[in-house]
């Protein structure tokens, strides 16, 4: 079994680079069925949905857009809690069909806060493609409409997973020995 150290912690592989690829070619698939005669828009947050959006978006073979945003977080009004705002959102969404790409829907709480600032911009659709997702940790209620993989609630790099700044640049997945 390969394994990476990665800062001061080491990390076994998890999912091989192959099953990876087979894993997004199957949503790809399936987005290009679900969106037939549609212009999706993807709207990938970074930094960790990189590599798995560049894979995913290689595949469509509709009429589509990819844009790049970032999640910033803000205190708002006593009534709205915290507030999730993008950075680099320069795209009119009305109308739009959206897919927002994420690396990974841990406690689900970045898309819970941040899904209402899309749907005031009142596109036609919005849908959520994640490369993996920890149910175990989620805790905040979020539509996961394309899922790659469900994992157990252990930390995980690679893919465009990062700890700490590093383990991005491996295409498979790693998760903490
Ligand atoms: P949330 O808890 O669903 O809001 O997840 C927020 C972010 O935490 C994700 O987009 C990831 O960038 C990061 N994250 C959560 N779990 C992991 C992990 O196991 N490895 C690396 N990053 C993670």
């Amino acid at each position: 079994m390969e394994t990476i150290r990665v800062h001061d912690k080491v990390f076994k592989e998890y999912l091989s680079a192959d099953l990876i690829q087979q894993r997004v070619s199957e949503l790809a698939a399936q987005i290009n069925t679900d969106y037939i005669n549609k212009r999706p828009l993807f709207l990938a947050i970074l930094n960790g949905s990189f590599m798995f959006a560049a894979d995913l978006f290689r595949q469509v073979s509709l009429d589509a857009e990819i844009s790049f945003i970032k999640i910033a977080s803000y205190k708002g009004t006593r009534s709205s809690g915290q507030v999730m705002t993008a950075i680099g959102m320069d795209q009119d969404l009305h109308g739009r069909e959206v897919i927002v790409v994420e690396d990974i829907v841990d406690t689900g709480k970045t898309l819970h806060h941040f899904l209402p600032s899309l749907r005031q911009q009142e596109p036609a659709s919005i849908r959520i493609a994640t490369f993996l997702h920890k149910p175990e940790a989620t805790n905040f209620s979020v539509p996961l409409d394309y899922v790659g993989f469900s994992i157990p609630n252990k930390f995980v790099v690679g893919y465009g997973l990062d700890y700490d700044g590093l383990g991005r640049n491996y295409g498979a997945l790693y998760q903490l020995v």
